[in-house]
């Protein structure tokens, strides 16, 4: 039977991942999708770098729109990222009628909107598994696998960078500063780890997730989102001492109200599966009405397990390729007329659970007023902590968990707490995620 010809744009580390798994594995996927998948061509800006690394029956092309031009190739994977020439090529690949593999989640984060509606028009696949998470088959879990059930949350650590660096912090004492150093020594972290360490990566994925798991467009711009950088390594070790790690949380959760959309680091009991995923490693929990809670665990980066992300995109493309559109998996797992645009909630909507530290005067009557600002917002304690105070000082971290409370609530408790005199520094307040 014809080979499905693939045309790859960008040879990196998961460009190279997908060439090499694709040539040692192919006997394999083909008995799989019954033909056979080739990269005949590749497009990168280093042609020699590019040709040292293909076998020579690969054309190496400096311009991915030769790719895009021959009518040859039949599905066109972009591992270029970003928003900016990645966009204009895949919307120029369905233009021209190719199927479409990404692991460009900031792409679709982003433009989803867009890109959707461009695969829709040319009638052409969209795969996007290595988008989220990178080997594990989260996509396909959510819009497949549990397509029987009603999502209620998914939780995720879905971003490896910030997981590195948490556990670090956790381990050994490091501040953020010296464990992002080590990340990005050990080429976990980007030079510019910015989209890693503030949030944005984890929030393009837990979008594209949120959209999947409750059929609504897709909903990044309305995402709250807190990283990891003011994070310090104090709370993360007082956290430990009741029973806690911090992990850098993707959540989203449908509510009578609207759904959550949020990205900020949480306290998880250190008991749950979720608390003890650790380094680079990546894990969604997806709690549902028929199923229960599953949990999804793996690599979310790298050459080799994003590229089995991909491949498994393609290998489904070359199974349907002859199928009707209209019997194909939708792109976001409902019917594109059945999407509903559900409202996504304020951060102040959101109810949840507390972790604050105050730095207090050591003296009578501190815990009595705290814990009277917290009684007036009808804001329940769960468990406290008094570290005793240096020698010599007179200030001492008091740290209270709460049960849940409505965040403006809080919002409104924390600016009372900061207005007593007692109270010497502004409030640190971290959500604390029960996941049950
Ligand atoms: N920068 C991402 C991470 C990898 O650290 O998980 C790809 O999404």
């Amino acid at each position: 039977m014809k080979p499905i010809q693939i045309g790859l744009l960008g040879l990196g580390t998961v460009g190279k991942g997908t060439y090499d798994v694709l040539l040692r594995n192919q006997a394999e996927i083909q008995r799989r999708t019954g033909r056979p998948i080739q990269i005949t061509m590749v497009a990168d800006l280093d042609v020699e770098r590019a040709r040292s690394m293909v076998e020579p029956g690969c054309q190496v092309v400096a311009d991915a729109r030769q790719i895009i031009a021959n009518p040859d190739i039949d599905v066109v994977i972009e591992l270029i990222g970003g928003y900016g020439i990645a966009r204009t090529l895949v919307l120029e690949a369905m233009a021209a009628g190719k199927h479409v593999v990404t692991a460009n989640k900031a792409l679709l984060a982003v433009h989803g909107a867009e890109i959707l509606s461009a695969a829709q028009h040319k009638g052409v696949m969209l795969g996007f598994e290595a988008a989220v998470a990178g080997g594990i088959p989260i996509i396909k879990s959510l819009r497949e696998g549990l397509t029987a059930n009603k999502i209620h949350w998914i939780a995720g650590i879905i971003n490896g960078t910030t997981n590195f660096i948490l556990t670090q912090m956790r381990e050994k004492g490091l501040s953020f500063e010296i464990a992002l150093k080590e990340a990005q020594a050990l080429g976990y972290a980007e030079a510019d780890p910015s989209f890693d360490i503030q949030g944005v990566d984890a929030a393009h994925k837990c979008s594209i997730m949120s959209a999947i798991s409750f059929g609504i467009p897709m909903p990044f711009a309305h995402a709250y989102i807190e990283g990891i950088d003011q994070l310090q390594s104090e709370d993360i070790a007082f956290a430990e001492q009741l029973g806690y790690r911090i992990k850098l949380l993707g959540i989203s959760k449908k509510t009578d109200q609207g759904i959550e959309l949020r990205v900020h680091p949480s306290l998880v009991s250190e008991k749950t599966l979720i608390a003890n995923v650790e380094g680079a490693m990546n894990a969604v929990m997806v709690n549902a009405d028929a199923v229960g809670t599953t949990l999804y665990y793996g690599k979310g980066a790298g050459g080799e397990p994003t590229a089995s992300a991909v491949i498994a995109d393609v290998v489904d493309m070359a199974r349907l390729m002859s199928s009707h559109v209209d019997a194909r998996v939708p792109y976001l797992g409902f019917q594109s007329a059945e999407m509903v645009d559900t409202p996504i909630l304020s951060i102040n909507d959101v109810v949840t659970c507390y972790y604050l530290r105050l730095g207090v005067a050591d003296q009578a009557g501190v815990l009595a007023s705290v814990t009277g600002v917290l009684a007036d917002h009808e804001i329940s304690i769960d468990a406290m902590l008094q570290q005793p105070a240096a020698v010599g000082q007179d200030r001492t971290e008091l740290i209270v968990l709460t049960h849940s409370a409505k965040e403006s609530v809080m919002n409104q408790a924390i600016a009372k707490m900061e207005e007593l005199p007692t109270v010497l520094v502004p409030v640190i307040r971290i959500r604390k995620e029960d996941l049950n």
